[in-house]
């Protein structure tokens, strides 16, 4: 059985997930994809760092192309984030037939339709399940689960950092800079946390799961943001004693063929299921016409909890191999979206 052959972009929070999740549960992947999958070389910034798995030395590079352009390698995971440098090396590695999984939400909400177009031309997959809430396979869901029905309203908590931050100071009455820091520390944050504190984390992977759930070309600036940064210990106490949690909410709606996404701190009654969604943990509603009301809850961050997402993606890639048929992923033909207007 030939091993499937893996370039891993990052060995950090998610990175190492991988690695555990590959090496730990490799009779059971290989018993479902027919052949060992093999983690053949790892980028990272600095190889003298000190890691909490153990590496062979061998398999390290500093050098992306010593990955990207590597002859043996069939799939690349891309999670060492960052935009426009990454894109390049998705691009190029798409251009030599390899197929990607990535947790790379902002790279997808901003460049995801010449990713996509790029993988098709290639016949390549381009996966990235983990890149919405963590450890819920929500994309799947939205895609296949979904898709005889008509999505009309996706709403949730899709950031684990902020939903982290006002659990904590909701119920313990913890200081918005201390639940920052040990966020960070627990790896749920971005490199710069700025973009979860501030929404736009959260915009982004509203703008992924629009354009899935609604099949429109939703851009991530059609998405009005706002984050926690403002929301007080007082605002938390005075929405507790009327009966209400602060939750940073993403809601996607669509009227007809209208859509509108937006990501605000939001009262939420505590009576409301979503109220009691706490910690890292994430939760999407889900309606659809036919279905009614759906939700779907997990880990939103988290090495292994990501990881789960990303191994799933190196899984469903795999197969497609064997059966001849990457490259059909959905999200490359759809129609441009309208938005909605205040008037409207
Ligand atoms: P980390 O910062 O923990 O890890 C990043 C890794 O990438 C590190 O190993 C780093 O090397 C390497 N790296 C970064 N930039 C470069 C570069 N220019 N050249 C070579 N190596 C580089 O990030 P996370 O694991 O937390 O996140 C990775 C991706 O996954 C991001 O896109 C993030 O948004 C996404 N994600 C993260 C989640 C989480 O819970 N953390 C959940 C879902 C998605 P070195 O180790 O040497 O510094
Ligand atoms: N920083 C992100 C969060 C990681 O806190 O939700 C998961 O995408």
């Amino acid at each position: 059985m030939k091993p499937i052959k893996v370039g891993l972009l990052g060995l950090g929070t998610v990175g190492t997930g991988v690695v555990r999740i590959v090496e730990g549960h490799q009779d059971d992947l290989q018993s479902q994809v027919g052949s060992p999958i093999v983690i053949e070389k790892v980028l990272v910034q600095n190889k003298n760092k000190s890691r909490s798995i153990p590496i062979d030395a061998d398999k390290m590079t500093e050098d992306p192309w010593e990955i990207i352009r590597h002859p043996e390698i069939d799939v690349i995971v891309e999670v060492m984030g960052g935009v426009e440098q990454t894109k390049e090396y998705i691009l190029e590695a798409l251009e030599r037939g390899k197929h990607v999984v990535t947790a790379n939400k902002d790279l997808m909400a901003m460049h995801g339709t010449e990713i996509l177009e790029k993988a098709k031309r290639h016949q390549c997959d381009i996966l990235y399940e983990a890149s919405v809430a963590g450890g819920i396979p929500i994309l799947r869901t939205l895609v296949e689960g979904f898709s005889s029905d008509r999505i009309t309203k996706i709403m949730g908590i899709v950031n684990g950092t902020t939903n982290y931050i006002l659990t904590k100071m909701s119920q313990e009455g913890a200081s918005y800079a201390d639940v920052l820091k040990e966020a960070q520390d627990l790896g749920y944050a971005e490199s710069d946390p700025t973009s979860d504190v501030e929404g736009l984390d959260a915009a982004r992977k509203m703008t992924i799961l629009a354009t899935l759930g609604f099949h429109a070309n939703v851009a991530l600036e059609d998405v009005s943001a706002q984050g926690i940064s403002s929301v007080t210990k007082e605002d938390i106490t005075y929405a507790k004693r009327l009966g209400y949690e602060v939750k940073l909410l993403g809601i996607a709606e669509r009227q007809d063929d209208l859509i509108s996404v937006s990501v605000q701190p939001t009262m939420v009654k505590q009576s409301h299921p979503i109220a009691s969604v706490n910690g890292v943990f994430n939760a999407v509603y889900v309606h659809g016409e036919a279905v009614g009301e759906t939700m779907f809850y997990g880990a939103g961050a988290g090495e292994l909890p990501t990881a789960t997402s990303i191994v799933a993606d190196l899984v469903a890639v795999v197969k497609n191999i064997k059966l001849g048929v990457n490259g059909k992923q959905s999200g490359v033909a759809y129609k441009e979206k309208k938005l909605k207007t205040d008037e409207q």
